[in-house]
């Protein structure tokens, strides 16, 4: 098991997977290929065996430099449920905490409800929205016209 910097040729290998990976939504316009070229230090691949098992997106907030987002994460179908998602995402804690960020925000559509229970688990919480979908609450319209997410943050242990 291994997790490396992402890289531009990557694009190539998990772009086409995207949308299956995603129980068949149409998600792979969300992660065009300047992910994998400008945020390669803040995103990873986890391999097995020289195969890609799961990959993470993720930035600094320009905005808001205290802020780490994480963007995309995904695990392949056949390896999920053995730690790989938890492994990519405390390797980006590490990583932004070490960048100097105190907090994480993610956000999820509330139709992902494995996606929200996974964030729960990972000690992330669910941030006050203005709606409710499937007992979430929810930011309305945050992705456009009728697209609710559901926002998260887990602040961060700051670094000795
Ligand atoms: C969500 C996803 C990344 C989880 O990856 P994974 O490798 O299967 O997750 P892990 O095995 O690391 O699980 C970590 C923890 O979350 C829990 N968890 C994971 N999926 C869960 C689910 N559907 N329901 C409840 N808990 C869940 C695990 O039990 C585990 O808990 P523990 O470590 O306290 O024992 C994976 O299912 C996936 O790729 N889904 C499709 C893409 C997606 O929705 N990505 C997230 C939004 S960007």
């Amino acid at each position: 098991m291994k997790i490396r910097p992402l890289e531009p040729n990557d694009f190539d290998a998990i772009s086409p997977v995207i949308d299956e990976w995603w129980g068949g939504r149409p998600v792979r316009g969300l992660l065009p290929r300047l992910f994998f070229e400008h945020f390669q230090t803040t995103s990873f691949a986890l391999t097995d065996e020289q195969n890609l098992a799961g990959f993470l997106v993720g930035f600094r907030s320009q905005s808001f430099p205290s802020v780490g987002y994480v963007h995309f994460l995904g695990v392949r179908p056949d390896v999920r449920a053995k730690g790989y998602g938890r492994l990519l995402y405390e390797h980006f804690f590490s990583v932004a905490s070490g960048l100097g960020c105190t907090e994480v925000r993610a956000i999820t559509s509330p139709v992902n409800e494995s996606s929200i229970r996974f964030h729960l688990r990972l000690g992330f919480r669910l941030l006050p929205g203005n709606g409710e979908v499937g007992g979430f609450p929810v930011s309305l319209g945050h992705g456009g016209s009728g697209q609710p997410r559901v926002l998260f943050s887990k602040q961060l242990a700051s670094k000795p």
